[in-house]
């Protein structure tokens, strides 16, 4: 059984907001904002959207494109850390309604911004095991009902969206399918340095330096070790694509590692971040820019809140 990426998609709400309509309201800056963070523009959901809602159009584009059926897939799992409902009934099952998956099992995977490297590594697992033949995997975020738009620490930092993939195993798939065992890590130890709620407040809380010294340290270790289990060097990998947490860290990490920086995917500046969203998203921009060549190694990088990490390695 080759688990492989059979297909793309993402949906971005329309309303777009610029570092100066933030400015106008907020004591920040266009300068500050995009010195600190390389963010230009962020997405934001309408009333009438929820993170289902965003999921759900991700999940149709991954679908169309593949010319597969609601009713063939086995499994969707949702990476979200701002669920329609906190707790239950998951997003995978809304989505699993609405979309029409009369067969498939659903549920939300809970780690954050590393939350799609996460259902990643489970629906390839699920494959490999022969447990499911087709699994949607989709990163979904409403952050804006969770921020204190009067935080300019916070606010200013993410986005909304979504994106998703579809992971199978249908046979006449290229010899060239070659998809490796993930690496995930959790230090628990962190989980107050990034919470999706507070104790005396409904909104999020981050010491963002924290967050940011634990993702220049674990990213380059993961990177070297996932790479030196698999007999590859930092040379055999085309892309990078990391969680679009800030342009620091993932230039910080490129620096570190030795690898030039147009190897890592960025669209941070137009997005900021979108958590669980950024990856599948960026994954479908670049498939869409036909930047993703039959064999190419491609490399996930996510970290986040829990603390959590995790890197997904396989060949596109
Ligand atoms: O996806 C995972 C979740 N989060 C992250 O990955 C975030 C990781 N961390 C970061 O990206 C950075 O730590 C931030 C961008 C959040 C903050 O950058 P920083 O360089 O660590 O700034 P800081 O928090 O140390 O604040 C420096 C100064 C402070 O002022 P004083 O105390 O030095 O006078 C802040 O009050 O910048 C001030 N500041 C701002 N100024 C203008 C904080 N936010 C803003 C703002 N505009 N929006």
């Amino acid at each position: 059984m080759v688990p492989r990426i059979l297909s793309t998609g993402r949906y971005i709400p329309e309303r777009c907001v610029s570092n100066d309509e933030l400015s106008a309201r907020l004591d920040t800056s266009d300068e500050w904002i995009f010195s600190h963070t390389g963010i230009k523009t962020r997405y934001l959901a309408a009333d009438n959207e929820t993170t289902s809602s965003l999921a759900l159009r991700a999940a149709q584009a991954a679908l169309e494109r593949a010319g597969k059926a609601p009713g063939e897939v086995d499994l969707i799992l949702v990476a979200t850390g701002s669920p329609d409902y906190p707790g239950f009934p998951s997003c995978a099952s809304i989505v699993q309604e609405q979309l029409g998956c009369s067969q498939a099992a659903a549920m939300d995977v809970v780690a954050a911004c590393s939350g799609f490297v996460y259902a990643v590594e489970t629906a390839r697992s699920f494959l490999v095991s022969g447990a499911a033949r087709l699994v949607l995997v989709i990163g979904s975020e409403v952050f804006s009902r969770i921020l204190d738009w009067s935080d300019r620490a916070t606010c200013i930092l993410f986005g909304d969206g979504a994106g998703a993939v579809l992971l199978g195993t249908d046979e006449g798939l290229p010899p060239n399918g070659d998809f490796r065992r993930s690496l995930l890590m959790s230090d628990g130890s962190g989980a107050e340095t990034l919470t999706s709620r507070q104790a005396h407040s409904p909104y999020l809380f981050m010491n963002g330096r924290r967050v940011y010294n634990f993702a220049i340290k674990i990213v380059p270790e993961l990177v070297g070790k996932i790479l030196s289990e698999n007999g590859l060097a930092l040379d055999d990998l085309r892309w990078i694509v990391p969680h679009q947490a800030n342009a620091r860290i993932i230039e910080s990490t490129a620096k570190g590692l030795g690898i030039p920086l147009n190897r890592f995917y960025m669209n941070i500046a137009r997005y900021a971040n979108t958590s669980g969203a950024s990856i599948p998203i960026a994954l479908d921009e670049m498939n869409e820019k036909g930047l993703l060549k039959r064999g190419d190694w491609v490399l996930l990088v996510g970290f986040g809140a829990g603390l959590t990490a995790g890197v997904n390695l396989f060949r596109w």
